[in-house]
């Protein structure tokens, strides 16, 4: 009998999934032979090269050493890795530099590709309050296509450090507060980097950063101590990390921090015991920027040569830009401070990277002006960012006040047939402060300003503007204020677009104070005396404290920095073309006396029961314990039906199952999240965790069955043992719309 094309066709597919392990052994085998030979042919001093790292002429932290030299080192075979070299013209002419070495070894690129290359997409945090992992994994993706046709092996990306507290300018950077979001985000963020297969001219390696804790630096000071529990640090700290690893990332790069008084670029028990020990890391790690030889200044190490001990010890395989490892790492081995076979580890795992990326076939294979030019041109890739600050943008308040002719009850989206929109601010037609931080250096896609995304899409409706103050809005004279006012009594609306500017958050950008810089309030304060309704549009790396707004404001849309097409993706939601979806991914504090604050709390002995009486009560007497806005806030066009809720046995664990429903007249997408509290346990748990969320698109009047599997993955925590597993009890099983509005609960008893 034949065998039809498609069963034919299933069975090699089969086979070829049962063999992928196979092959992926043998290909490993041959690389790990490759890498064993050529460590056998290479010097001490070519060894340590492979694990010296510096930047190019761009900087991203402070630098020493002179650019000529640099060149003569990599000549020289004495570096492994360049930093901040983009471009086929410039990562060519360094690489041949390489060739000119005696084994010929080619140099690996890296440069932080954090949220975009020459399209730039919503920053990070940004784009986590899509919570739409398919969306997030293709925004990676595109920037790694667009980096590897440019002469980039490398991205230091995604950071993966969980954060709770938004006066550090990096919340800019990872996804938010949440340990389970943040996992799932890490993931998305490695695949799309990675692509299929590392080697592809469409992929680079990834980096899980900063390993670890870095995102709890204390009092929100960059580069500041973090000393917190080993629980706390394996429960909430480590799993986006572990998630990221089984996910296949390359490389890991540790954090300037100190964690429990031991610098992670000089802790075994992160980088060997736990890293490459108990989870079988097999790629490299390297410093962050100086960090081995920041371990001087610390004060736990004596001098450069020290740290560079130190740290090899500690399982750091490569130093940025610290000079630790070439001047001193060959003089420990002799000396018997390293061992030889610490130095052939790191500078293996390196070499390893380079023949899985096929550098040695041909080392310049990312460097192909042809096809640098064809990706970067590509269209589609400016679609796909302005999809990507459409689903980033949080509408935090709609209403109450409609404007007349409104169909639903708040002013957005603002109705047809508006005589004249006012759009008003310091951000309003700014270009630079849409792309926010962490951009490339050199020429980007062109960005489309507020002003500019409203004016294409206004139609008959006339838009006239008032910038008022410059971004940052230091000071705001009587004339412009004035002439803001005028502007603002002409019209029906006003949009107002105030913010951070692209500058205040990321790397080094810590603020004491997160309310809205400079003038704006008074801005907005004087705008309001006109009468006239105010959505704000507002732009920030981080959640911003801005209470009067909240309070006055007529609608309050969250933008964060929205990137290249963050204009057009404003517009959409002003004007409905788009139906807002996004929710937090940290929670917004009232003040920056709460943080840091998480929904993730645990209960206290004396919980507030009531917010008029709060004596002797874990609570503050000038402000409720309440967040402003909640994690997982977010506001829809139409609204969402969460009904009978069921609890069935399912296989070894259960299934929770329930009705949502599109009670209002737009199509639109909710995120449903479940949220576990353990009542009773061991050790004692938070109120909620997020354990598992769905993001689930419906028509008006459309409902959906929505089911979330309970097992060990939504049940079990760290013990005091650190061991992780499940203790019989009772649970409390939580599904809503935010963390803070929840709609169905079940009790759950695990005998
Ligand atoms: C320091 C930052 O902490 C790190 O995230 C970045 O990748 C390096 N500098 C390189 O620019």
């Amino acid at each position: 009998m034949k065998t039809s094309p498609h069963v034919a066709l299933a069975r090699a597919a089969a086979s070829l999934l049962l063999a992928a392990p196979l092959l992926a052994s043998a290909q490993d085998a041959q690389i790990e032979r490759k890498v064993a030979a050529l460590l056998k042919q290479m010097t001490l001093a070519e060894k340590v090269g492979q694990l010296h790292q510096l930047s190019g002429r761009q900087f991203t932290g402070p630098t020493s050493s002179d650019y000529a030299d640099k060149l003569a080192d990599i000549r020289a075979g004495r570096v492994g890795s360049m930093l901040n070299v983009k471009g086929v013209a410039d990562t060519r002419e360094i690489q041949a530099l390489a060739l000119q070495s005696r084994l010929k070894i080619p140099l690996l690129f890296g440069l932080d590709v954090i949220h975009g290359y020459q399209t730039v997409f919503p920053v990070p945090l940004g784009e986590s309050a899509s919570w739409d992992m398919d969306a997030i994994r293709q925004s990676a993706h595109i920037a790694a296509r667009e980096a590897a046709a440019s002469g980039i092996h490398w991205t230091f990306a995604p950071m993966v450090d969980v954060s709770r507290d938004p006066r550090w300018g990096r919340v800019m950077e990872g996804a938010g507060e949440d340990t389970y979001l943040g996992s799932q985000i890490a993931r998305a963020r490695v695949l799309g980097f990675q692509g299929a297969k590392l080697g592809g001219t469409d992929a680079v390696m990834a980096t899980a950063k900063h390993f670890a804790a870095y995102g709890a630096a204390i009092a929100g000071r960059d580069y500041n101590a973090v000393d917190m529990s080993e629980h706390q640090l394996f429960e909430v700290y480590l799993p986006p990390f572990k998630a990221a690893l089984d996910a296949g990332v390359a490389t890991f790069m540790n954090s300037f921090n100190t964690l429990n008084g031991v610098p992670a670029t000089g802790s075994a028990w992160l980088q060997r015991d736990i890293l490459k020990g108990s989870w079988g890391f097999r790629g490299f790690v390297v410093s962050d920027w100086g960090s081995v030889r920041e371990m001087v200044p610390h004060g736990y190490a004596s001098d450069l040569s020290d740290a560079a001990v130190k740290a090899m010890n500690a399982g750091s395989d490569m130093d940025m830009e610290g000079y630790a490892y070439s001047a001193h790492l060959e003089q420990a081995v002799k000396s018997g401070k390293v061992k030889m076979s610490a130095v052939d580890e790191a500078a293996g795992r390196v070499l390893y990277k380079k023949f899985e990326l096929g550098l040695f076939d041909d080392p310049y294979k990312f460097s192909d002006a042809a096809r640098e030019k064809a990706v970067l041109a590509d269209s589609s890739h400016r679609a796909a960012a302005l999809e990507m600050a459409q689903k980033s943008i949080v509408l935090l308040k709609n209403g109450p006040r409609p404007l007349a002719g409104a169909a639903v009850p708040g002013p957005l989206p603002l109705a047809r047939g508006l005589k004249r929109i006012a759009v008003i601010g310091p951000l309003a037609d700014s270009q630079r402060d849409l792309e926010g931080g962490w951009v490339v250096q050199g020429e980007r896609a062109p960005v489309v300003s507020i002003l500019q995304g409203i004016r294409r899409r206004a139609g008959a409706t006339e838009i006239v503007h008032a910038q008022a103050c410059a971004p940052g809005c230091a000071t705001l004279d009587a004339a412009s204020l004035e002439q803001a006012v005028k502007v603002a009594q002409q019209s029906d609306v006003i949009v107002l677009a105030v913010g951070e500017t692209w500058d205040m958050s990321g790397e080094a950008k810590s603020r004491t104070d997160i309310s809205l810089p400079g003038q704006q309030e008074k801005l907005f304060e004087a705008l309001k005396a006109t009468g006239k309704p105010i959505v704000a549009v507002m732009l920030a790396g981080r959640p911003l404290v801005f209470n009067t707004i909240a309070d006055q404001a007529d609608a309050i849309v969250y933008a964060w920095f929205p990137g290249s097409e963050g204009g057009n993706a404003v517009a959409s939601v002003l004007f409905g073309d788009y139906n807002p979806s996004g929710k937090l991914p940290i929670t917004f504090p009232r003040s920056v006396g709460q943080i840091p604050l998480s929904y993730a709390q645990y209960q206290t002995g004396r919980p507030v029961t009531d917010e008029n009486n709060v004596v002797y009560k874990s609570a503050y007497i000038d402000s409720p314990n309440t967040p402003r806005y909640a994690f997982g806030h977010g506001l829809s066009y139409t609204s969402f039906a969460y009904t009978d809720l069921k609890l069935q046995r399912s296989g070894a664990g259960s299934m929770l199952s329930f009705d949502l429903a599109n009670t209002g007249a737009r199509s639109g997408e909710e995120v449903v999240q479940l949220y576990v509290r353990d009542m009773v346990a061991s050790v004692v748990r938070p109120l909620k965790e997020l354990k598992s969320f769905q993001k689930v698109l419906l028509k008006p009047g459309e409902h959906k069955r929505i089911q979330f599997a309970i097992g060990p993955e939504q049940l079990a925590f760290f013990n005091r043992q650190l061991k992780w597993g499940v203790e019989p009890g009772e649970f409390r099983l939580m599904v809503g719309s935010a963390s803070d509005d929840i709609r169905l609960e079940a009790p759950l008893t695990i005998p």
